[in-house]
């Protein structure tokens, strides 16, 4: 070792032994040739060469390929530079001989980095290249609730008989709520309607029939109009009740309106949400607001009006073959007396329904509590 550093001999022990695990002919091929040729000069050179390109081979990264030739090739450290440095200190002879192979040795190695830093580079572009064959992430799409979407179902129905959209507060006066509405101050019709007070005279609407008695006291007939919108009522919460739900009145008024034009309409909305074949029929009943009153009943959705499925008892309409659509009746004279409309000149009708329950009759919903709970599950099938 001190014979060769004196004599300017490269020593490849300078050079960590590991290095040898690098290839020899990866970057630069026809390196045998070039050993061989060094190997002339001086064995020993020929040795450190081999370690020298099997160690660069091995870098890393950029970074480290830096290093190594810095170890190589460096101005002021490199092995091969303090070589060349020494090498007026040799006599004349070896001078030449060394020079001509640490001149040879420093060329080959500055090529042996090109090829080691254009292989890294190629590797990086490789690793963050955009590969088009990869499938796109979707974007996540939502879409809208059923509730929405039967609301707007029937808002598009209605509006293709000529009815508007007027929306009304959901915090109500008891005054519009009941009273305007032709409910008795004690009456029992209250009974159904209990709901939640925010202060003595008002509360979350029971229903959005108060839309009615709002529309008509800014507005002379003749109107057609469809309410939408959330209710309340305080109710134990159970597998068909919730204290909130959702509603559409509607409401016509005009001269010389009568209960044929209700029924034509209602069995117009019951074709067209669902389907032209389903059985209805209209039976009395009683709501303070309207007289006479009626409910428009389906024969079973899911049971085809036979009251059994295949479980059994049919869930929806509970074994009666039919099921509840809505509310509906004429215009009460004492509303229009309530608006100062003359009830003498104007008749009028009116429906509401639920969209809850429309939704669980079309779909076989058994549960209303799905709809409020925002379980995905549920919610995309519609
Ligand atoms: N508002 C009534 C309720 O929620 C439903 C109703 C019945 C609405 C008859 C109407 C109607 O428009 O004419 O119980």
């Amino acid at each position: 070792m001190d014979d060769a550093r004196r004599f300017g001999v490269l020593d490849r022990g300078e050079l960590p032994a590991e290095w040898d695990q690098g290839e020899l002919e990866a970057l630069v091929p026809g390196q045998a040739e070039r050993i061989a040729r060094l190997r002339e000069a001086d064995p020993a050179f020929a040795a450190f060469y081999e370690r020298a390109v099997r160690g660069l081979h091995l870098a890393r990264d950029p970074a480290d390929l830096k290093e190594r030739v810095v170890t190589l090739l460096g101005r002021e450290r490199g092995i091969v530079s303090r070589r060349l440095e020494a090498l007026p200190t040799l006599p004349v002879e070896e001078r030449k001989r060394h020079g001509r192979a640490l001149n040879l040795i420093k060329q080959w190695l500055a090529e042996v980095e090109a090829g080691r830093r254009a292989a890294l580079e190629h590797a990086a572009e490789v690793r963050e290249a955009l590969d088009v064959t990869l499938p796109g992430r979707r974007p996540w799409v939502g879409h809208a609730h059923v509730l929405a979407q039967i609301r707007d179902e029937l808002l598009d129905l209605f509006h293709g008989l000529g009815y508007s959209v007027y929306t009304s507060p959901e915090v109500e006066h008891d005054e519009y709520n009941f009273a305007k509405l032709n409910f008795p101050p004690d009456h029992p019709a209250r009974d159904a309607h209990d709901t939640y007070f925010v202060g003595p005279e008002v509360l979350l609407r029971t229903h959005t029939s108060p839309g009615w008695v709002r529309a008509m006291e800014e507005h002379r007939p003749p109107l057609r109009l469809v309410f939408p919108g959330r209710v309340y009522r305080a109710e134990q919460v159970d597998a068909s009740h919730m204290d909130q739900f959702h509603q559409i009145d509607g409401l016509c008024v005009d001269r010389d309106v009568s209960l044929a034009d209700l029924k034509g309409t209602l069995n117009t909305f019951a074709h067209s949400i669902y389907g032209p074949r389903v059985r209805t029929r209209i039976i009395p009943i009683y709501f303070p607001f309207v007289e006479p009153g009626a409910q428009l009943d389906v024969a079973g959705a899911i049971c085809d009006g036979t009251g059994r499925t295949a479980g059994g008892r049919c869930p929806v309409c509970k074994g009666s073959g039919w099921s509840e659509l809505l509310g509906a009746g004429m215009v009460h004279p004492n509303v229009f007396r309530a608006v100062g409309y003359d009830p003498v000149e104007v008749t009028g009708f009116a429906f509401g329904m639920g969209l809850e329950r429309i939704a669980m009759a079309r779909y076989g919903i058994p549960e209303i509590r799905l709809f409020l709970e925002n379980d995905l599950r549920f919610l995309s099938q519609f």
